[in-house]
Formats: C-alpha cells, sequence, structure tokens
C-alpha cells in the first residue's frame, strides 16, 4: 500500500465514524509563540481541549505536518543514523471534544488497524498506564488481546505523571494517560516488548499512541481536569507506512525511495544505501515546509533552525561530492510525492525553490573554506579526542558552520567538541563587542528602592522625588552643579528607552537645582534612570522635582512609533504574512523598522505600503490600550514577537488596522501622525529588509525641501519642475550630439595631423620610413595615429615618440607586406633600450616607452639605419 494511500484511508475510515477531516495546520503554531513548531496533530486543537475555543464539530481527523528540530522535542541530531527519526513527519489523528473516550477510541483503533490494514492481531501489543484499569479490561474483555501482550507502564521517568504511558504536549497544557499499541516485527529483529530491557532494539515498534486526555497541567504543576474527557491520538505515517510495505527502516518507504532517489540523481551518487541520501531526503521535506510556512533561514529562533537544517543537508551533499547547489532541485521531486496531500506546497514550489537556492548560493561561498579548516584542525586530533573551542567558534563565527553541523562531523570521525570552550570564545566576543559599541552607563548600577511609576502615557510633566543618585556609575547622596549623574526618581512622565523606542529628554527642576535630561534608560526592569547634567544648584537624595519631557521631541517620536505599526501591517498586507519584525529604532527623526523579507521592494509596493498607511492615518480614528492577560491579547489578534518575552499581562495597542502588544507612547488619533513617507528601503542582512520613514512635521519638512531643490534645479535649466525630465532628456540629447561633433573633430584634426607628418617620410626601396618625434600629444592618441598612418603609406614603417614630464612614450607600425622582414615589437624594443625603457607587441603594432628625455634625438636617428639593414 503506498503511503499516499495509508493517509487516505485513515482519513476516509474515521470521516465514516463521523469525523470531520480538518486540513493540518502550518508548522508555525498560530498564535503561540511559546512552542516553535508544531509538533503533534493536537497543537492544533489545544484550545478546544481546554473549553477556551468551541468548533462546529466534535471528532476530527488530520494528517498533520509535524516539525521535531529544536524546543522540547528535538531529533535533529540522529537524522541521518537511526531508521526512524526524522526533523519532519506526518502525524495521522483522531480527536474527540468531550464526545467519546477510551473505548470508542480503542476500538477504532483495532478496527482499522486489523481491518483496514489488516494487520494480524498477533502482531500487535499495546500498553496502558499502570493505573488505567479501564484501558487494561478495554483491551482485555472487549478486544481479547491475551494477557501477555498487554504491558502496563507506570511512571518510568522519575517524577509523578512522568512515563512513557502518560503524555503533555509540552511543561504546561492538556495532558493525560494514554495507550500505546506496538508492531513485532517478528524474531529475526534483535529487540524486546516495551517494559523490557531490550525495548529500544528494533523489534517491537510503536505505531500508535491513543492520549486519554482528561488534565490541564498549569505552571505550578496543578492538574486541574478538563471540562469532559476527551481523545487525541497520533500515529506516524512513516512509520505505519514501513510496516504495511514490510520494511524495516522509515527511509526504504516509496515516498523516501522517491526522494532518496532523487537526491542521488542531484549529487550523482549511484550507492543508494548512503546515509547521507537519507538526511538530504528527510531534510528536503522539513525544509521545504518550513518555508511553506512562512519560516526563512535567518541567526535566530525559527530562523536559525531552519538554517541549520538546509546547512547540514548541503554538508552531506558535499560528502557526497556535489560542490554546487543541489538542495533546491529536490523541491519539485517532493511536490510530486506530498504536493497532492499539501495543495498549499505544491502552490508555493517556486518561492521555495528561490528561497532555498539563496541559502544554498550564500553557505556554498563558505562551506568549501570551512571544511578545509575543520579538516586540517581535525587531522590533529587524535581519535576518542576533542576538537577545542576556538575551532569551533571560528567556523561559527566565519564560515557560518552551526555548531551541531561542526559537531555532527566530528561525530563521524569519533571526535568530542569542546561546547564550553566555545561558549566561552562566544561570550568574550559579545563582551569585546560590547566594550567597542556605546557603553550604556544605565547598565549594572546597583538599586534597591522602590521601582519607578512611569506617568508619561497620559503627562509630560509631573512630580517625583529622587530615590538614588549616581557619578560615575557609583551611588551618592549627592550631586554639585556642572556633574554629569543619573537620577531615579519613584514616579515620572519620563520613557525610559524600550521596545525600540528611544528614551525622553527634558528637565527635572527643583527649588535649587536645574538638571538637563539628555536620555532616560531604565536601570533595572522598571526603575527608570535619567541621565544628564546639573546645570545649577545642588541635588539630593529625597528631593522633590519637577519633572518637565521636552514635547516637541516626544510628540515627534510617538508619530513615528504609531506609524511603525501601520506601517508593519501594511507590509505584512503588500508583501505578504512572512514579513515579520527584526528590530526597530524609533526617535524624534524617524522609524527605522527591519523585517524579515528576502527581496529588495519595488517602487510599487513601497507606494503602495506609503498608500495604505496614510489612508489609515486619515481615517483618524481614536487609539486605543487594554492592558490585558497575555493569552487573552494573543487570542484576540494581536501581534506578538517571537521570541519576546512578556509578562501575564500586556498592553495592548489597537491603532486602525493594527493590533499589537507594546510598552511604547503613542498619539491619540491616527490622524495625529500628518503625512507618512518612506525614506529608503534597502538590505542589512540576508533575508532582512530594512525600510526608514517619517512623518509629521519632519515629511513636511522634507517634502518642502525636495519642493525647494526641484525648484532650484529647474531654475538652473530655466524651466518648471514639472518639465525637469523632459528638459533633462533634451540636454542629454545636445549633450551626446557634441561629444559627437568633437570625436568628429578629434578624427579630423589627427587625420590632419597625419597627412602632415606623412610629407617627412623617406622612401626606402619602395617602402616609406616615417621616424617623428610629436610634441603635444597625448600618448593614448598615438596609436590612432600610427594606425591611420599605416593605412595611408601602404608599404611601410613608422615610429612615433612623445614626451611629458619625463616620460617618453612609443608606437611603430608595420605594414603587412613588410611583417616577415620587420618586427613592430623588436623595432619598438631596440629604441626603448636606448632610452633606459622597454617595449613590445605584435609584429604590426607594439608599444614602448622610456626615461632618458636626452638620448631620445639619437635613438630615433638609429631608426634608419636599423630599417634599412633589415630591408636589404
Ligand atoms: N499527541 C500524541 C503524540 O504526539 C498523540 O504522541
Amino acid at each position: 500500500m503506498k503511503t499516499s494511500e495509508i493517509r487516505q484511508k485513515f482519513l476516509s475510515f474515521f470521516e465514516s465514524k463521523g469525523h470531520q477531516i480538518v486540513p493540518s495546520s502550518p508548522l508555525v503554531p498560530a498564535n503561540d509563540p511559546t512552542l516553535l513548531f508544531t509538533n503533534a496533530g493536537m497543537v492544533q486543537f489545544k484550545d478546544v481541549f481546554t473549553g477556551k475555543e468551541t468548533r462546529p464539530y466534535k471528532r476530527a481527523t488530520t494528517s498533520q505536518r509535524c516539525v521535531r528540530a529544536g524546543g522540547k522535542h528535538n531529533d535533529l541530531e540522529n537524522v541521518g543514523y537511526t531508521a526512524r527519526h526524522h526533523t519532519f513527519f506526518e502525524m495521522l489523528g483522531n480527536f474527540s471534544f468531550g464526545d467519546y473516550f477510551k473505548r470508542e477510541a480503542i476500538r477504532n483503533a483495532w478496527e482499522l488497524l486489523t481491518t483496514v490494514y489488516m494487520l494480524p492481531a498477533e502482531k500487535l501489543w499495546v500498553t496502558v498506564y499502570q493505573e488505567d484499569d479501564e484501558a487494561y479490561d478495554i483491551w482485555a474483555k472487549e478486544i481479547g488481546v491475551p494477557a501477555e501482550r498487554i504491558v502496563r507502564i507506570g511512571d518510568n521517568k522519575g517524577a509523578r505523571y512522568a512515563s512513557d504511558n502518560f503524555w503533555q504536549m509540552a511543561d504546561t497544557g492538556p495532558c493525560g494517560p494514554c495507550s500505546e499499541i506496538f508492531y513485532d516485527h517478528g524474531p529475526e529483529i534483535w529487540g524486546g516488548p516495551p517494559g523490557s530491557p531490550e525495548e529500544d532494539g528494533d523489534r517491537y515498534i510503536e505505531i500508535w499512541n491513543l492520549v486519554f486526555m482528561q488534565f490541564e497541567r498549569d505552571a505550578e504543576g496543578n492538574m486541574p481536569s478538563l471540562p469532559k474527557p476527551c481523545v487525541d491520538t497520533g500515529m506516524g505515517l512513516e512509520r505505519i507506512a514501513a510496516v504495511l510495505q514490510h520494511v524495516h527502516s522509515n527511509y526504504e518507504i516509496d515516498l523516501f525511495q522517491a526522494l532518496i532517489k532523487a537526491a542521488a540523481r542531484e549529487t550523482g551518487t549511484t550507492d543508494l544505501q548512503n546515509n547521507s541520501l537519507k538526511v538530504i531526503a528527510d531534510h528536503i521535506r522539513a525544509c521545504s515546509f518550513l518555508v511553506v510556512d512562512g519560516v526563512i533561514p535567518s541567526n535566530e529562533g525559527r530562523g536559525y533552525v531552519l538554517r541549520r537544517i538546509v546547512r547540514r543537508a548541503l554538508r552531506h551533499g558535499y560528502k557526497l561530492g556535489q560542490t554546487q547547489p543541489f538542495f533546491h532541485k529536490l523541491v519539485g521531486d517532493l511536490v510530486e510525492q506530498m504536493g497532492q496531500a499539501y495543495p498549499e506546497l505544491a502552490a508555493k514550489q517556486e518561492r521555495v525553490e528561490q528561497v532555498l537556492r539563496q541559502e544554498e548560493e550564500r553557505f556554498s561561498e563558505t562551506l568549501e573554506n570551512g571544511m578545509r579548516i575543520l579538516d586540517a584542525a581535525l587531522a590533529d586530533v587524535p581519535a576518542q579526542g576533542t576538537l577545542d573551542g576556538h575551532t569551533l567558534f571560528t567556523l561559527y563565527d566565519t564560515y557560518g558552520f552551526p555548531v551541531d553541523l561542526t559537531a555532527d562531523i566530528c561525530r563521524e570521525r569519533e571526535v568530542e567538541v569542546d561546547l564550553e570552550g566555545f561558549e566561552q570564545a562566544m561570550t568574550r566576543q559579545r563582551d569585546q563587542a560590547r566594550a567597542a559599541g556605546k557603553f550604556k552607563a544605565a547598565e549594572g548600577l546597583s538599586y534597591h528602592g522602590a521601582q519607578t511609576r512611569f506617568d508619561g502615557y497620559e503627562h509630560l510633566s509631573g512630580r517625583g522625588t529622587v530615590t538614588a543618585l549616581y557619578v560615575d556609575g557609583t551611588a551618592v547622596d549627592s550631586v554639585q552643579a556642572g556633574q554629569q549623574a543619573v537620577v531615579v526618581l519613584d514616579a515620572t512622565p519620563f520613557y525610559a528607552e524600550s521596545g525600540g523606542q528611544v528614551g525622553d529628554t527634558g528637565v527635572l527642576q527643583g527649588a535649587d537645582a536645574h538638571f538637563d535630561v539628555s536620555d532616560t534608560q531604565k536601570i533595572q526592569s522598571g526603575v527608570f534612570g535619567h541621565h544628564g547634567r546639573l546645570a545649577s544648584g545642588t541635588l539630593s537624595v529625597g528631593d522633590a522635582l519637577e519633572a518637565q519631557v521636552d514635547g516637541r521631541r516626544r510628540a515627534r517620536t510617538m508619530r513615528n512609533h504609531s506609524a511603525t505599526h501601520l506601517m508593519h501591517k501594511a507590509l505584512r498586507q503588500v508583501l505578504g504574512g512572512h514579513v515579520q519584525q527584526r528590530g526597530s529604532l524609533v526617535d524624534a527623526d524617524k522609524t527605522r523598522f527591519d523585517f524579515a523579507h528576502d527581496a529588495p521592494m519595488s517602487a510599487e509596493q513601497v507606494a503602495e505600503v506609503e498608500r495604505i498607511v496614510n489612508a489609515e492615518v486619515l481615517k483618524n480614528e481614536p487609539v486605543v490600550t487594554q492592558v490585558m492577560a497575555y493569552d487573552d491579547a494573543v487570542k484576540g489578534g494581536a501581534m506578538a514577537l517571537f521570541g519576546e518575552k512578556y509578562g501575564d499581562t500586556v498592553r495592548v495597542l489597537d491603532i486602525g488596522f493594527s493590533r499589537e502588544l507594546c510598552g511604547g507612547t503613542h498619539v491619540q488619533r491616527s490622524g495625529d501622525i500628518g503625512l507618512f513617507k518612506i525614506l529608503s528601503e534597502g538590505g542589512v542582512a540576508a533575508g532582512v529588509r530594512r525600510v526608514e520613514a517619517i512623518t509629521g512635521d519632519n515629511a513636511l519638512a522634507w517634502a518642502q525641501q525636495t519642493a525647494a531643490t526641484l525648484q532650484r534645479a529647474a531654475g538652473m535649466l530655466k524651466s518648471q519642475p514639472a518639465e525637469l525630465t523632459e528638459r533633462i532628456g533634451q540636454l542629454q540629447g545636445q549633450l551626446k550630439a557634441a561629444e559627437h561633433d568633437l570625436e568628429q573633430a578629434k578624427h579630423k584634426l589627427a587625420s590632419q595631423a597625419s597627412s602632415d607628418l606623412l610629407d617627412q617620410a623617406i622612401e626606402l626601396g619602395g617602402a616609406r620610413l616615417l621616424v617623428a618625434q610629436l610634441k603635444g600629444t597625448d600618448p593614448k592618441a598615438l596609436r590612432g595615429i600610427v594606425d591611420d598612418l599605416k593605412g595611408r603609406v601602404k608599404s611601410g614603417v613608422i615610429l612615433l615618440a612623445t614626451e611629458a614630464e619625463g616620460k617618453i612614450s612609443l608606437v611603430a607600425g608595420v605594414t603587412a607586406d613588410l611583417v616577415s622582414k620587420i618586427k613592430a615589437g623588436e623595432l619598438v624594443g631596440s629604441v626603448a633600450a636606448h632610452l633606459g625603457g622597454k617595449g613590445g607587441g605584435r609584429p604590426d603594432m607594439a608599444m614602448g616607452g622610456g626615461t632618458d628625455v636626452a638620448a631620445l634625438p639619437a635613438a630615433m636617428s638609429g631608426v634608419e639605419p636599423w630599417v634599412r639593414e633589415r630591408l636589404a
């Protein structure tokens, strides 16, 4: 039975039992930034189990694409070394949301295996959770599995509920006891039944896990019951296919064989058993689907996992001798195998190929050099030795070798890697980079007082009491006029730099003190440090101060920040949902926004983003902020940044069509932003683009300056701005015509000069000899003149010289009829030799030079006898 048939039969079987066939969800879990990748069929139903979400059906069945290559479940390192590990796999599952429970789940599973897939009952073993008598009895009494093939498994992993037969998705979330079904591959294969000391062998293989979801584990480890008991099952498609196709390795099933053959074709490999082919076949699936689901290779988060997998595949290609990009060429083969079951793959084939090809090209430049470094280093390491951390770091930092890639190669050569040394080298570099960069005095100040209350969302001025003062990084009781210091207040309207928005500037005014604030930075989470200089008076801990933020600067910053949210959303609309924020800087001058996208934006796309943002501005809707539980915010569709840490409660900011989690300060209505204009778009790193844009009075100033520049330019051309391009076109035409005329005039002059020269030529037995020194002629023009003269004399020898600033240039020409006797190169060479120089070239045309200007007349007179001798 082909893999595609097995998949289809599973879904149809459960459909016939009243289940809704639901499409696979993407590998990037929607609105769950805590989970790296979808790693089981139940992920898309997590909230349905807990009752937070309801669906129009109570039973569902899916074939879910999953990745286990990073995070809690990570199989990357085992791929290629075992028969059953994959980075990407498909999980067939059926789900009950408070509908049926253990009995029906077990009966359905048994029926499918024994009557649809026709597996012999005596080859099947089952396990149940130690305390689950109910499941045990169903298997034993209702299904009739003999007691010797039912195994109870307890808490075998060292803690309560830590068991192979108690399943949980992550540290928190829905969980429950489970019952697993095993297939016995027969006594010719080594291994023992589940629960036995030999269970890790390949004889008894788990094929299906039936989870009886009953509890929801919270962060404290409490396990309240779910509103209703549910069922979640998972059967690895590749495993069941191996069983049904009577092979022992997942890599021998039809789908993988097709991909392995394709990998062999692209790498020129004949040995289809080569492990590297398995790695490549596995990795093309993970990489292609990750790209389909919006991940692009990068240096962090999901993008880095993708990059590591791609690079691992390329390294195995390299091992097979393929040094040219090849990996992307397998996408078509994958589409052939899986495109029908996953139309989204077929639809994005071109994009996937493009992203992978770019990543291949990027890495292939350094792969070879990195391998050379690694080979050289490994040559010095004995077997069972250790590769040092410094080499690991160099490979990582300079050659883009992820550490696990280097470790993978070392493992093949039975060498350990010094991960600790790698971490140290990494930390050293980070420290150096930090020391070289701007020193942020705010970090590292010790503080034990109360946190700062931030009043700056509503106010630009307010009162606060000094809770700490620092000079040169040390806490002090008071500050004197003229000193630079950091002032901490118990309450302040000054915004401290965070979320990309710069800190406020302004003034702190006391009864006897005037402190100019040049920046505001958090010295700890929730503690605001005002950096600046005490212009006059004395400032002491305990003093009450009036705080006044520079309102003009803040207003500009706010406009830019609010515009950033609208722009982020507009970019996603115009370029696609893969656009994700990679970094941002918002200050009074501009917003600078970095985002994941791998091609330059066209002028039309830029204009479209501007149009969308300005349309939102013109709607002039109020900006609404709400503080709410993180889960509610994400459920409400707020954009959260992957990898950011958010607290339990978050601030949700709605502006126009955008909703984001944000702690920054914003305008009150979208119209406050004023005109929004993008000034530039460019690349900053592989797969990351940067846009800079301006708003409000900055945009007005830009528009006015641009108009003034155009006006001046038009004035200089005696034209109008609207006619400028036409006028420039005209001028370019005139310039071209003038250049053409000039060229012709030069030509005429040269030809005139050569006619005059010809008068100086002498007759030498039918041929003519011209030897002349030209004054003030550009050496570059000599060649043209010699060419021209050659054409006129028909048969002759020409040698021209010119001198400028002590350097003599020579050009010799010989007509074709004479080259057998006289070689231009030799002629030039003999003259140049007298001038302390050299020369050479073709027999009919040669160049040379020298520096002995005084010797030039004699050298020139020597030409005639030299030529005469050879013509004779
Ligand atoms: N969610 C269960 C598993 O992944 C079925 O094994």
